[in-house]
């Protein structure tokens, strides 16, 4: 079947396959999405008097063939239709006549796309926070077995003050929790319907269209006004996720390279079970943490997606423009990127094991020069003058 806006003109081959990009396959995935919002879009049209009953229930019965087809992985998105959109509309036609022609009416695939990606970000939102959740109680879990194991603070990867496994393990608790923050208030931003914003500009009056139904079917507060809003919210709504995502995927990062350091034979703090490491095809001997690396190197992954976002979405006038369309890729990547991390953290955290004997060696004098340089301060010395005996007993 042909494009939806087909008029019998021939399209240039290698323009099509341009335009369309990744589409086909990147939009099977809304799939879900689209055939909710198409429910909601064909009982609002019954209610409008656009569709009569047995149309309404051949639609409906069509949208379900549609998801149980998706569901068996044969719901299929070919170049020519272009999008899921198209699919979807073709599929209805296709099963039911001329019902499948009237569901349309009232919308454009400019606002389809973005009441499929808000849905789709709620439940990613929701996804994130559970895997958080998760990732956080593993943090716990691990900080609750080692509380009291001494372990240095580090600066400038010098051993500086005193600390615990502990609290090193309960420091990502802390960011995981800010972390989590940010990811809860990014709900907000996909709380209102696009639906019904068409191509950007709403449909004319004439049509009687009654947003706040969709609106209210698809779990929106509302429909997001005015129409011409919509549009400027394509990037930013998907910004804001990758940002929130990038900041627990850059929390994710920093722990995976201390525990790279901590695992390494010249730390020795920590060990990784074998079953979490891989080996070299060369050299017999290594475990290499590559887990780590991969969760060290995804939260840069996780950060261009966002970057990739902004630069996109950042410099458009209003309207649609196609440019949107690739939007979709970094933030299913980053969405995932970040998904995958949380499980594999918290994954690791379950096994990461301790060297209480590595740790304890670990624990030199100089660790408590500034206690001591207290202590004297406590017996009444100033602190530069304390400061300086303390340097001076460690000949530094
Ligand atoms: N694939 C398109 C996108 O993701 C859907 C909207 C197409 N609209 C259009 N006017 N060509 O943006």
């Amino acid at each position: 079947m042909a494009r939806l806006w087909d008029k019998g003109q021939p399209l240039d081959a290698l323009v099509e396959s341009y335009t369309v990009g990744d589409d086909p396959t990147l939009d099977l995935r809304l799939l879900p999405y689209d055939v909710r919002a198409s429910e909601a879009q064909a009982r609002m049209l019954r209610s409008i008097g656009i569709l009569d009953d047995d149309e309404l229930d051949a639609l409906l019965g069509a949208l379900g063939e549609a998801l149980a087809a998706w569901e068996a992985g044969d719901f299929v998105i070919s170049v020519a239709q272009e999008d899921v959109h198209t699919a979807l509309e073709q599929f209805l036609v296709q099963r039911v006549g001329e019902p499948g022609k009237k569901i349309h009416t009232g919308r454009s695939r400019n606002d389809q796309v973005l009441v499929d990606l808000r849905l789709w970000q709620r439940d990613a939102v929701t996804a994130g926070l559970e895997a958080v959740d998760a990732a956080i109680e593993a943090f716990e879990g691990f900080a609750a077995r080692h509380e009291d194991v001494a372990l240095p603070g580090y600066t400038h990867l010098q051993r500086a003050m005193p600390s615990t496994v502990g609290r090193w393990a309960r420091a990502y608790v802390a960011v995981l929790r800010q972390d989590r923050h940010l990811l809860d208030a990014t709900s907000l931003l996909v709380a209102d319907s696009p639906l019904g914003s068409a191509a950007g500009y709403g449909v004319p009056e004439i049509l009687g269209l009654d947003r706040e139904q969709t609106a209210r079917e698809l779990g929106f507060r509302g429909p997001l006004d005015p129409p011409e809003a919509a549009q400027l919210g394509r990037g930013k709504v998907e910004a804001a996720l990758l940002f929130a995502l990038s900041q627990v995927a850059t929390s994710l990062g920093r722990w995976a390279w201390d525990v790279c350091l901590y695992v390494s034979a010249e730390f020795g703090f920590f060990a990784l079970p074998t079953a979490f490491t891989t080996g070299s095809s060369i050299m017999p001997q290594k475990r290499n943490p590559d887990v780590l690396e991969l969760t060290r190197g995804k939260a840069a992954v996780v950060r261009s997606a966002l970057a990739e976002v902004q630069s996109i979405a950042g410099s458009l006038p209003s309207g649609y423009h196609r440019d949107l369309q690739l939007l979709k890729r970094p933030l299913f990547h980053g969405t995932d990127t970040a998904l995958a991390m949380l499980a594999v953290a918290a994954r690791v955290m379950g096994g990461l094991t301790v060297d209480r004997q590595r740790c304890a060696a670990a624990m030199t004098p100089e660790l408590f020069a500034t206690e001591e340089a207290y202590e004297l301060v406590r017996q009444g010395v100033p602190f530069r003058e304390a400061y300086r005996r303390v340097a001076d007993k460690y000949k530094v």
